[in-house]
């Protein structure tokens, strides 16, 4: 019998996991020949809430859901996980930038990060979605040393889906027409959505879009998204992050279509000339649960001046947690 792949995923109460876990139970991450066991982590005045989505998953009867763990105790939820998806975070209000939660929710990484280090399989792929998700994956990198520090990644998929349909609307395309988006750098408004290697049905982006729209339409478009979406909904994107950290998990584990990649934030080799060890959105190709930066694109000024802005900004935010990085 084909052993389940253990997934924990933090926060599971909240907003963004009530869209999330019906499709991981339907096989979204995995595929649907893999039987799975969630292990769901809230804080403790949280899990009669976690109840009731333990009763959802139970009476959608998904074949492939083989046990539901809730708890209150991380030692459970990441014991011998394959998979970890933080979420667990506060979400921003109206007015305030996500690098505004960087101290309350810094708090939850290095605390999580420690009991990562201790219980979990050292290969565990782990994603963070909780804001400000490169900064909080940098502190769980930190804080969990045995782990194997490319699998602790951060969400920018987001941000590459919204790219993917930015470029499609103008274009009069639809996303499935277009290849070779990019994200640089951090998830917040210093992120960097870069078209210039994007083609739509097969031609160079840069034919299709002039350049004043790339850069003072898309990219700003792209970059105050979460924003946007706050001020019409009152509360952060939740369904279309949720979407996007499938997408992120799904593509890393079952891989890239042939002859494109998608955008990743992962700790920096020093491509590109950035920092090694920052978590930074690079492209990336996967192909058997690995995932590759793809490296030697050119890339222009405007483009180049602009990442760097957005690595100096992570590295600021990693002075301001230096407190919650052993040393
Ligand atoms: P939410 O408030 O609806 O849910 C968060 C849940 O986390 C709550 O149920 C809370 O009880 C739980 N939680 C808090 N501390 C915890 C801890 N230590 N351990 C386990 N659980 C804990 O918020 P949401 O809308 O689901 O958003 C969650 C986070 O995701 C926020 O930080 C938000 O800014 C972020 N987010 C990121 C992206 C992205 O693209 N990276 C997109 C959208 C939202
Ligand atoms: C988003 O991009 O929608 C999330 O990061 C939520 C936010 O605060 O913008």
């Amino acid at each position: 019998m084909t052993q389940p792949k253990r997934i924990a995923v933090t926060g599971a109460a909240g907003q963004i996991c009530y869209s999330m876990l019906f499709r991981i139970a339907n096989g979204d991450l995995y595929g649907k020949d893999q039987p799975i066991v969630l292990q769901l982590l809230e804080i403790t005045p949280a899990l009669g809430l976690l109840e009731s989505v333990r009763m959802e998953l139970d009476d959608c009867a998904f074949p492939l859901l083989q046990e539901i763990i809730c708890t209150d105790d991380a030692n459970v939820a990441f014991g011998d996980i394959d998979a970890a998806l933080f979420v667990g975070a506060k979400p921003r209000g109206p007015g305030m930038e996500r690098s505004d939660l960087i101290t309350d929710n810094g708090k939850i990484f290095s605390t999580l990060g420690k009991v990562v280090n201790d219980v979990a399989r050292s290969d565990a792929k782990i994603v963070v979605v909780g804001n400000p998700a490169n900064t909080n994956a940098y502190i769980l990198k930190a804080n969990a040393p045995k782990l194997d520090p490319r699998n602790i990644t951060a969400l920018t998929r987001l941000d590459h889906n919204r790219a993917m349909s930015q470029l499609a609307a103008k274009a009069d395309s639809t996303v499935s027409d277009i290849q070779r988006m990019i994200i640089w750098g951090n998830h917040s408004t210093t992120q960097v959505p870069d078209l210039t290697h994007a083609t739509v049905g097969g031609k160079p982006a840069t034919d299709v879009v002039d350049q004043a729209w790339a850069r003072d339409t898309f990219i700003p478009t792209v970059a105050k998204r979460g924003a946007s979406v706050i001020a019409a909904r009152g509360s952060s994107s939740a369904a279309s992050a949720a979407n996007g950290t499938i997408d992120h998990m799904a593509t890393w584990i079952q891989g890239t279509p042939e002859g494109d990649w998608t955008s990743m934030a992962v700790p920096s080799d020093g491509s590109y000339g950035i920092e090694e060890g920052l978590v930074y959105s690079f492209p990336v190709t996967c192909s058997g649960g690995d995932y590759t930066i793809v490296k030697d694109l050119e890339v222009e000024d405007f483009i180049r001046s602009k990442m760097g802005d957005s690595a100096a900004e992570l590295g600021s935010e990693r002075d301001t947690v230096k407190d919650l990085l052993p040393s």
